[in-house]
């Protein structure tokens, strides 16, 4: 567990991540039925851009302050006031701030991050928020216990650092249980993409599990193949509710503009949607 999240806090992923996460729980709000709302590698939950750690690789500079003093087109508004509203520009949210910021009095909100003291943390941010579930466990086993939710509707994030090589391998099998136990759940997931990653595989892997409306989102901070860099970062959503897929014209291609991407392409992965 090296992983620091501080280090990469607010960078171009994460605001591309954060955005589509915004996109995907105000549609889904938007149906007046109780929501499961679960982030199974939550990280701190909120980021000091002030500190040393932060300031020592500045990607945040390179990411969520490119936004500031822009024109926002209205499918990132929601985005850019909770990033404001949860303390930029001294902090950067996590993802555990904005499911806070959508969630409704029947919502549940589950929070998982396994390491112990990013977990505690994680704890002193969320307290004097709504009540909040905070658990210290593998991603994968909490994964298993919350499907199927007592309320038949789900979205949840998977964030993983990509430290370990089976990363991919651990990924598709946790999300071949879950199509089982529960294959309405909305799926937002991360990856990284580096060339030496099997993504291809991975594509396929989820196409055969059957998912209904699997989509991806791809922001590139390079060409593929770039050696040595992160050459971009991927978001895959499964069961993605409409009409996020539907508008990706309208919001991916302001944040290629507003980030400086070099490119950020769609596209479904499902044969049904
Ligand atoms: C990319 S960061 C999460 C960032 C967060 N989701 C956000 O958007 O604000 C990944 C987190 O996963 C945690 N982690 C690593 N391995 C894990 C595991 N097996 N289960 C749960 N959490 C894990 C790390 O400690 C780290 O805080």
């Amino acid at each position: 567990l090296n992983y620091r999240h501080i280090f990469h806090a607010g960078n171009f992923a994460d605001v591309v991540k954060h955005a589509v996460l915004t996109l995907c729980l105000d549609a889904l709000t938007s149906k007046d039925k109780p929501l499961l709302l679960a982030d199974l590698h939550a990280g701190i939950g909120r980021y000091d851009l002030t500190c040393e750690d932060a300031e020592k690789t500045g990607e945040f500079k390179d990411g969520v302050d490119l936004l500031k003093g822009q024109t926002l087109p209205g499918s990132l508004e929601r985005y850019w006031s909770i990033v404001k509203e949860y303390g930029y520009p001294a902090y950067y949210p996590g993802s555990p701030l904005f499911l806070d910021a959508f969630r409704r009095k029947d919502d549940r909100l589950i929070l998982n991050e396994l390491h112990q003291d990013d977990s505690e943390t994680l704890y002193r941010t969320m307290a004097g928020l709504k009540p909040t579930a905070i658990r210290t466990e593998d991603a994968y086993a909490c994964l298993k216990s919350l499907l199927p939710p007592l309320e038949r509707r789900a979205l949840i994030l998977i964030d993983p650092p990509f430290e370990d090589k089976d990363e991919f391998a651990k990924l598709t099998a946790a999300l071949e249980d879950a199509q089982r136990r529960f294959a309405q759940a909305v799926f937002v997931i991360w990856y990284p993409i580096k060339p030496h990653l099997p993504l291809e595989k991975f594509y396929d892997a989820i196409a055969n599990q059957g998912w209904h409306r699997a989509f991806c989102v791809e922001a590139m901070r390079y060409p593929a193949k770039t050696p040595d860099v992160l050459n971009g970062s991927g978001l895959m959503i499964l069961n993605a509710p409409y009409p996020v897929p539907e508008n990706a014209q309208h919001w991916t291609a302001p944040l290629k503009s507003l980030l400086n991407l070099y490119s950020i392409e769609f596209r479904w992965l499902s044969a049904s949607v």
